[in-house]
């Protein structure tokens, strides 16, 4: 029966929509009334640069703090955001697991200017301690605190959200918005500005859930990080020519460069996406034995997100860059799986949906013949299996980056274009979560794949669903001892950046162009490929090259046509039935609605197909079908009943949201009226024939239900659409049942197979008997109820 094969396809969706649940992020905080964030300081645990504080362990979610035995930890993040302005304001902490001996919100005005830790210090202890709330303060001239204890508010128990202010010339603490306490301000923050820390008490643990900034409307306070310079943009470069098609134009950067004005500036200014050129690698994030390190990466996040950039990750799994620890240690292969477990779950962690993508596996595949994989410490130690782990550890540390397989030689076609292609292949049919192939394009104007080739791979790379990225590209002259090349290279090295790069700009999947750096005064050439050099669009001194102006030339060129949805353009897909409702196939009709036909291959639907996506109230849709003409796709079955606005993307250009009314007729089972008048679910028994009263499915049979997701019941079922061979699993419904009000195990539920806009649900009956009622729950919505008979 179909229901069988069917089962495991639902079930992983099912699995997929509670794994996209159960991803929250760091608590949200509620503000006082007539406060406000001061801007960019509503997750500071997210932004606050926290990898760059010793004694302070910090995810996406959380810090955790804690203190050895032998005295108290009071990590303070100097180098991080900090608060500067002298009007009012207040830090806002959640604590989670609040020490008893102490925990203390922790925030200095002044740090300390002498030998001693006191001298000149102002600070501002606030947190619990004892059960009390207890407030320490120093100004400077002391090692001595003076102090405030006040009682917890009623209630008030783990988790506590502390809020520490400066109002008014009054210090004021506030637990879970209630205030507990205030007093005169000793002028702890007259220097103008705030560090950001806490202390906890020794031995204890303080894991801090949320943490924000506030102020009051009208204050002069704003979030300052040093070395998070904003970029001035042009709206002309790079980034700005390639955002309407979506493609993201990305560069290979230091973090310790950012404080160079120039690199900066230019590296905001042109691009959309950066990856740190060797921040995030294995010898930097874990320098010793379960030491991790994200200083680096947390402070090129900062520039990025303040800059509006995306950042890719590069890399978790490569034969180069790992610590000498590793290497000349003698691990055994367990225990080097779980140190490589633990690195990628740690690292992924850490930065858990904050990076578009990984360079999860990097250069692995050998330059010759017969392809196999290269030799390397991962390879003698985990054997060929690791890079199919190293994916699937990555994916469950972070199920929203894409997963990339990373490697250099294979851009065109030829042997070792064909191995990561088959490799690559291999490990979709083994289910492994891998999104896309970077294709690193560290080439020569005499030695780079041709324009087809390079197309003819990343089509057949698409043909298996995965993306492409130009990961790496540089293109290396000869230079003369100045580090110049002649004119007649930089005009080659142009012609192949255009070549390059209009493969990748023709290409529907690919979605990223990166080049390994951006200025000639900082890349990797000079030094690993002595006598050459010149290898970036932007010259030493930051001016463009022939190689830009070919980049910026064809971004002007191609410039893309926004889809537009016609007048009257969104119906109900092929038939009779007028109205439009949750789980309902509808198409749009218009032009430049996708960049060619493209019918879905498998099921589940996706949410992308052809380039074009289609949102509903902003949820994604499934697609069945895109054309330039014409988009098919069904209305997500958590939209609510009402007008809701559908608007459509190509290739990244989204064009103008169109109105339509969604009724909330989903879903209806089909039903028909027995001889003695009684209404009857159109439902099959697990014989196939027509479930009636005198023909009743067995106790724990499996039974076929139908529904259509479009319309009043009595009307007849919306065909006439060429309809796809096997069921559609339209998304990750939360469909359920219940016969006789006892619930049945549902083992299937998408489109019907053979009939769109069809529903089906199969389920196994429960242990009722009788003619009894069925009702079918989707999503929000409750189907009608109409009778069922299951054996006596
Ligand atoms: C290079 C960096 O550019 C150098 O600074 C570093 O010394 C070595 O690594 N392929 C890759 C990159 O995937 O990580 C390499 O980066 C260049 C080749």
């Amino acid at each position: 029966m179909r229901m069988r094969a069917n089962r495991c396809a639902s079930w992983v969706a099912l699995f997929g929509f509670f794994l996209a649940v159960s991803n929250g992020s760091a608590t949200s905080i509620a503000l006082r009334s007539g406060w406000a964030f001061v801007p960019g300081a509503q997750d500071l645990i997210q932004t606050g640069q926290w990898g760059c504080t010793a004694g302070l362990t910090s995810t996406s979610a959380a810090l955790s703090i804690t203190a050895p035995n032998s005295g108290y930890s009071t990590p303070i993040n100097t180098a991080g955001p900090r608060l500067q302005g002298n009007g009012d304001f207040s830090v806002i902490a959640t604590f989670s697991n609040p020490a008893t001996a102490g925990s203390f919100l922790t925030l200095v005005g002044t740090l300390s200017t002498g030998s001693v830790w006191w001298n000149g210090l102002m600070r501002l202890d606030a947190g619990v301690a004892n059960n009390a709330v207890l407030v320490n303060y120093w100004t400077g001239s002391s090692a001595n605190a003076a102090s405030h204890s006040y009682p917890l508010p009623d209630g008030a128990s783990d988790p506590i959200t502390l809020e520490a202010a400066r109002i008014g010339g009054q210090i004021t603490v506030f637990v879970n918005g209630t205030q507990v306490g205030s007093f005169g301000d000793p002028g702890l923050f007259a220097s103008g500005q705030a560090y950001l820390g806490f202390n906890v008490a020794p031995g204890e643990t303080l894991n801090v859930t949320a943490l924000a900034a506030a102020m009051p409307a009208g204050s002069n306070v704003t979030l300052y990080s040093p070395g998070v310079l904003l970029a001035t943009r042009t709206g002309s470069a790079l980034r700005d020519l390639a955002a309407p098609s979506g493609l993201l134009m990305g560069a290979a950067a230091d973090a310790s460069l950012l404080p160079l004005t120039d690199y900066s500036q230019a590296l905001g200014r042109e691009y959309g996406l950066v990856v740190p050129e060797n921040d995030l690698k294995f010898a930097e994030t874990e320098p010793a034995p379960r030491q991790f390190s994200f200083c680096r990466g947390d402070q090129l996040l900062a520039f990025a997100q303040a800059n509006g950039m995306a950042m890719r990750g590069h890399n978790l799994v490569w034969e180069a860059y790992l610590p000498s620890w590793l290497t000349s240690g003698s691990y055994t292969p367990a225990q080097a799986s779980g140190i490589l477990q633990e690195h990628i779950n740690t690292v992924v962690g850490h930065y858990k949906g904050q990076l578009v993508d990984w360079d999860v596996v990097n250069e692995s595949i050998s330059d010759t013949a017969p392809y196999g994989l290269k030799a390397s410490y991962w390879l003698t130690q985990l054997g060929n299996s690791y890079l199919d782990m190293a994916f699937q550890w990555a994916h469950a540390a972070d199920p929203n980056a894409k997963l990339f397989y990373n490697d250099y030689g294979g851009e065109g076609l030829g042997g070792k274009a064909d191995a990561i292609y088959n490799y690559v292949k291999g490990m979709l049919s083994r289910g492994v979560p891998i999104h896309g192939v970077g294709l690193q394009m560290h080439v020569t104007p005499g030695n780079v794949p041709s324009q087809a080739n390079i197309a003819a791979n990343m089509a057949r790379l698409a043909a298996l669903g995965l993306e492409v990225h130009v990961s790496e590209m540089d293109v290396k002259l000869p230079v003369d001892a100045n580090g110049n090349a002649s004119a007649a290279d930089l005009a080659a090295q142009a012609a192949t950046y255009q070549n390059v790069f209009a493969a990748c700009q023709a290409a529907p999947n690919c979605t990223e162009f990166l080049t390994w750096g951006f200025t000639d005064s900082h890349s990797w050439i000079p030094s690993t490929y002595p006598g050459n050099g010149a290898a970036l669009p932007l010259d030493a001194n930051y001016q463009p090259k022939p190689a830009y102006a070919a980049l910026s030339g064809n971004l002007r060129s191609n410039s893309v046509s926004r889809p537009a949805i016609a007048p009257h353009g969104i119906v109900i897909h092929g038939g009779s039935v007028a109205v439009i409702s949750p789980g309902s196939l509808v198409d749009i009709y218009g032009t430049n609605l996708a960049a060619e036909p493209v019918t879905a291959q498998g099921f589940p639907l996706t949410p992308s197909l052809g380039g074009v996506q289609v949102t509903v109230n902003g949820t994604a849709a499934p697609l069945y079908y895109v054309s330039p003409g014409q988009v098919d796709f069904q209305i997500p079955y958590s939209i609510q009943a009402g007008s809701a606005l559908v608007q459509v993307s190509s290739k990244g250009v989204a064009g103008v949201a169109a109105a339509i009314s969604v009724q909330p007729a989903a879903p209806s089972l089909l039903t028909y009226v027995d001889a003695a008048g009684s209404t009857r679910a159109v439902v099959q028994n697990q014989d196939y024939s027509i479930n009636s009263a005198s023909n009743c499915a067995a106790k724990g049979s499996y039974l076929t239900v139908y529904l259509i997701g479009s319309g009043p019941l009595d009307n007849a079922i919306p065909t006439g659409a060429p309809a796809p061979s096997s069921p559609i699993s339209n998304e990750a419904l939360t469909t359920t049942a219940t016969l006789g009000s006892v619930p049945a195990t549902v083992t299937f539920a998408g489109m019907a197979p053979g009939f769109v806009g069809l529903m089906q649900v199969d389920l196994q009956t429960p242990d009722v008997s009788g003619n009894v009622p069925l009702q079918i729950q989707v999503g929000l919505y409750s189907s009608n109820q109409a009778l069922v008979c299951v054996g006596q």
